[in-house]
């Protein structure tokens, strides 16, 4: 070996290897105003990754062209298209796969997931869910909530497991219940707290903060209560520029 080869093969050996963005798929049904959330954390570099394709079951959803207008990988596979949720979750996992991703992000994915699929991306897919969990799993929970009278509702970011909105929680967000709340008022108030804490943990996830470790969250390595972390209606609210007062 020559004093040049050996030379180039020392420099060679400290190139540092390119750091990789963390991979992101988003899977929405509707509207997507969390994708918009996450989206607009990527762009301020405070996503803590990419956000590298968008998977929708309806082909009309609105946040298809957020995606499209961000300049993201956006696939339409209707559910429609397919004999059996077996089926189609087969068609998902392979879509989603071939986007590598280091996290499956659910925001606003109707469909009641197989366990096929809900155990493939154990521990690396994330749902956010208009409730304090474990308060209103389900549908319904703003109307559901005002009906009971509560003085607190939220939403909650938790890991997905086979059971329905039942996966260890990550982060919650409280809202204080107004005299005058309508289901129309406590959805915007809850919807406003998702789009603040959504981007947060996928950001924790990312970094490898957040984790789920046997059946529960972690953060740092510590495990989580069974309501992870939450924030305040107060500070939840001066985030939000809120009016304090009104609730
Ligand atoms: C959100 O309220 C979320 O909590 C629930 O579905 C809704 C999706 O809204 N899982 P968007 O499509 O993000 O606007």
């Amino acid at each position: 070996m020559s004093g040049t080869d050996y030379q180039s093969d020392t420099l060679n050996a400290f190139t540092p290897e390119p750091s990789q963005a963390r991979r992101v798929v988003v899977l929405i049904s509707g509207s997507g105003s969390n994708l918009q959330a996450l989206i607009d954390a990527q762009t301020h570099d405070a996503l803590g990754g990419e956000i590298v394709a968008v998977i929708s079951n309806q082909p009309d959803a609105y946040g298809l062209k957020r995606a499209r207008d961000a300049g993201i990988d956006a696939v339409a596979l209707p559910h429609r298209e397919y004999d059996s949720r077996e089926a189609y979750d087969g068609a998902l996992i392979k879509v989603i796969e071939r986007h590598e991703p280091d996290l499956i992000v659910l925001a606003g994915f109707m469909r009641i997931l197989t366990p096929r699929f809900v155990n493939r991306f154990l521990g690396r897919m994330l749902n956010i869910h208009p409730s304090l969990l474990p308060a209103y799993t389900g549908l319904h929970t703003h109307a559901r909530a005002l009906a009971d009278g509560v003085t607190e509702h939220g939403c909650s970011v938790h890991f997905v497991t086979e059971e329905l909105d039942g996966g260890p929680v990550a982060l919650q967000a409280e809202v204080a219940v107004a005299e005058d709340e309508t289901e129309e008022s406590l959805q915007a108030k809850v919807q406003a707290r998702e789009h603040l804490i959504y981007p947060i943990a996928v950001r924790w996830f990312l970094e490898g903060r957040l984790q789920l470790k046997g059946d529960q969250a972690t953060m740092d390595g510590l495990a989580l209560p069974p309501t992870g972390m939450r924030l305040s209606h107060q500070d939840a609210a001066e985030e939000l520029d809120e009016d304090v007062d009104e609730a």
